[in-house]
């Protein structure tokens, strides 16, 4: 007979959390094959079944727990509050399985509720929600397999960052979030002020005095870390830098976030080449890591993304599947070509003649859109292409000159259903040349004047490049929005939680 199953509330019964205080995780149990052992777990229920079967999750894995609940002999107020959604601690023995897929499940002894979930009210329920419902409570979506599956990759892709540059004699240096350069020029910097801003102090031509300010001058989030991690590449030679980034473009796009991370090495004595080669490296090796790490969280998405697929118009529909694809970025080289390759491909190609892109390719020195990129990847050369030598009218200040004085060293990584997924460059070294950029540029020198000094003193050629973590994050889980790789997503209009 099994043993009759208790009801102890944390508030009734005090010496509960001794009770209950070592638990078994998840994970653990899974591959548990010691029958006639008593654990404790604890976790959230997804599912009570029968007023007798409590699958329950506490994140530590994908899959979850079967428990066996003897309904007969329980309290119907205590069945009640089972729910899904319900945080509950239990305690039992195991008992071999004949449920698939699991070696073991519990025979509930003991079982404790710590948290209720008001079943009217909880929104989460054992079903499919949309991605656009689950953002809107972006505090519990990560309850659901799906965003739990992102969480736990997204933690293995941080960790093999560190270990990649670990592994290789890189430096980790932390960079300002708050900063008083505009690192890319482009403008999109969102204001760090403690100015009322009814009615903030003003100079004698009538302009916000920011003199007065906290920091005694203009500052704003960092939108790259590149510039102050340069200072650190011209004495420890190789260093990264893996922060927020912020960035107040006003693109509302599956691939576009106010508040992204990026993965920034840079890299003293390389070239434009060598840095290539590191990127290239770099990508695989993550995914690799991905493939080797998260198997069981990585063929859950493997298959959500194969049932999207079926809701695709045949045309759109992907030929690959998202663990092929991840297994094709390995196994193929990247196609490298120059800029002015890729215009005479774009220029020649079929959307280009028949005008169906919505920006027309018709002469060297157009900015690629993402459109253009896609192409590329996914229709021209079917692999990862990297994009070099851009003109220097539509790249950074920063970015080295090359002979031909029209282009510079700069190098692009676009990816399949990404596009850029990262943004690099050899950097100028030589202070005349920057100098003459910087003043052509109208950039204050003011905000400048210590990044001019590295080609002051000891000068050395250098490279780097930004990956965006959540675009990595995007093409690892197949996820068609970066708002679903992300906890809390920051975009136009968006800043909820
Ligand atoms: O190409 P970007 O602007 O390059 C830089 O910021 C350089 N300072 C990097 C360097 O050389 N150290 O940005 C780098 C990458 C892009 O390729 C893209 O993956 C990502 O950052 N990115 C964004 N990701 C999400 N939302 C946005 N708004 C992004 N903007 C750029
Ligand atoms: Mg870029």
């Amino acid at each position: 007979m099994p043993p009759v199953l208790q009801f102890t509330h944390r508030n009734q019964v005090p010496d509960t959390a001794v009770k209950h205080g070592k638990r078994t995780k998840i994970c653990d149990l899974l591959n548990e094959t010691a029958v006639g052992k008593k654990v404790t777990v604890k976790g959230w229920v997804r599912t009570f079944r029968n007023n007798q079967f409590i699958a329950l999750n506490d994140g530590s894995a994908l899959q979850n727990i079967q428990a066996v609940v003897d309904f007969e002999n329980t309290d119907e107020s205590l069945l009640k509050r089972i729910t899904t959604g319900a945080c509950i601690s239990l305690t039992g023995e195991l008992i071999e399985s004949k449920g698939k897929g699991q070696k073991v499940e519990i025979v509930v002894e003991d079982l404790e509720i710590l948290g209720d979930a008001d079943a009217e009210k909880y929104p989460l329920q054992p079903k499919r929600h949309s991605l656009e419902f689950l953002r809107e409570i972006a505090h519990l979506r990560v309850r659901t397999n799906t965003f739990s599956t992102i969480y736990r990759i997204r933690h293995a892709m941080i960790f093999a960052v560190h270990k990649f540059f670990t592994e290789k004699g890189f430096y980790n240096i932390h960079t300002p979030v708050i900063t008083g350069s505009d690192a890319e020029g482009a403008g999109e910097m969102f204001r760090v002020t403690t100015l009322d801003p009814i009615n903030p102090p003003k100079t004698e031509e009538g302009e916000v005095d920011y003199r007065e300010d906290f920091f005694g001058k203009e500052t704003n989030l960092t939108v790259s870390g590149q510039l102050e991690v340069e200072t650190a590449c011209m004495a420890l030679s190789e260093v990264y830098t893996f922060g927020p980034t912020f960035r107040a473009e006003n693109s509302n796009t599956s691939r576009h976030l106010a508040e992204f991370w990026m993965i920034e090495p840079e890299m003293a004595f390389y070239d434009i080449n060598d840095t290539m080669d590191l990127a290239e490296e770099f990508l695989k090796y993550l995914v690799n890591y991905a493939l080797d790490h998260c198997h069981a969280d990585l063929q859950f998405l493997d298959r959500r993304a194969a049932d999207e697929e079926k809701n695709k118009p045949q045309h759109e529909r992907s030929e690959l599947s998202l663990l092929e694809r991840l297994r094709f970025v390995l196994e193929n080289d990247f196609v490298r070509i120059t800029y002015t390759e890729a215009i005479d491909i774009l220029r020649n190609s079929k959307p280009n003649k028949k005008k169906k892109f919505q920006y027309l390719i018709d002469a060297w020195g157009a900015d690629l859109q993402s459109e253009h990129e896609r192409y590329l990847v996914e229709k021209h050369f079917k692999k990862p292409v990297i994009l070099y030598n851009y003109p220097k009218d539509i790249k950074a200040f920063y970015m080295r000159r090359n002979e031909d004085d029209r282009t510079v060293a700069a190098m692009d990584v676009l990816f399949p259903g990404i596009g850029e997924i990262i943004g690099g460059s050899q950097r100028e070294e030589r202070y005349d040349l920057l100098k003459q950029r910087i003043d052509e540029l109208r950039i204050p020198e003011k905000d400048l004047w210590w990044y001019l000094e590295l080609r002051k003193f000891g000068t050395a050629p250098h490279s780097g490049f930004g990956l965006g973590f959540e675009r990595m994050m995007q093409f690892v889980t197949g996820m068609g929005n970066i708002r679903d790789v992300i906890p809390f997503p920051r975009t136009p209009d968006n800043a909820e939680f």
